[in-house]
């Protein structure tokens, strides 16, 4: 089975002053095949995000190898960096990172333009992922006017336009109702069965239960 991620001893430290830093992964080891729909559960503090973070391409660890779709990432400059994560990574954040003022359109348009995708393409490629997600009636509609539901909707739609192989959600149901999460529970499943590689850091139990395989963190350690 082709990998899709692999850590090898990441450690990541944040450092708060000269002499001062706090360790927030102390040695991860972890492999993730491609197609694998993997939730990461722990509790506050653990962990969670800076290991997403840094599968993401988003911070960098302090130590150890860290390997996205083959390619060892550890030792890429920023701009490289960036170009895998418009390729190849969606990134649906913990409080969704929508602007508030503009239209769901303009909100999935972002990745495209840095990018780099023409008008026209963008508009199809942007069609294509609201109806994914089931949100193609309200293209035109401002984040501000949506509910919780139809705002993570809208979130996993500008992370998957860019047809990532790898979809990562930092705690994607953490502000929604019990039918919304059903909903989202769902549609995570089906980016699994569409072959998508997905990453779920999550509290909530059902979600976790959806998953292919539940990984736990404590205090920077895989369990
Ligand atoms: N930017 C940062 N600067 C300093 N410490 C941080 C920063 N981000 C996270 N931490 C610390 O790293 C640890 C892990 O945090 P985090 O990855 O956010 O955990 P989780 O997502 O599981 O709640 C915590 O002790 C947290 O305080
Ligand atoms: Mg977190």
């Amino acid at each position: 089975m082709e990998k899709a991620i692999e850590l090898k001893g990441v450690k990541k430290s944040y450092r708060l002053s000269k002499e001062v830093s706090v360790p927030a992964l102390k040695g991860i080891d972890l492999s993730i095949d491609k197609g694998e729909y993997v939730a990461i559960c722990g509790v506050s503090g653990s962990g969670k995000s800076t290991l997403l973070h840094i599968i993401g391409c988003l911070d960098k660890a302090t130590e150890g190898e860290v390997i996205i779709n083959g390619e060892d990432v550890s030792s890429l400059n920023n701009r490289k960096l960036s170009k895998i994560r418009c390729q190849e990574i969606g990134f649906v954040l913990q409080d969704f990172g929508l602007i508030p003022y503009r239209t769901v359109y303009e909100n999935v348009e972002v990745p495209l333009l840095f990018a780099g995708v023409k008008r026209s393409k963008r508009k199809e490629m942007i069609s294509a992922a609201l109806k994914e997600v089931g949100i193609e009636d309200l293209t035109y509609r401002k984040v501000i006017k949506m509910s919780g539901g139809q705002k993570q909707r809208a979130a996993i739609a500008r992370a998957i336009v860019n047809n990532a192989s790898l979809i990562l959600a930092d705690e994607p149901t953490g502000q929604l109702d019990t039918d919304t999460k059903r909903e989202m529970n769902e549609l995570f499943r089906k980016l699994k069965e569409s072959g998508k590689t997905v990453v779920v850091v999550t509290h909530d139990k059902e979600l976790a239960g959806s998953a292919d395989r539940v990984l736990f963190i404590s205090d920077g350690k895989i369990l």
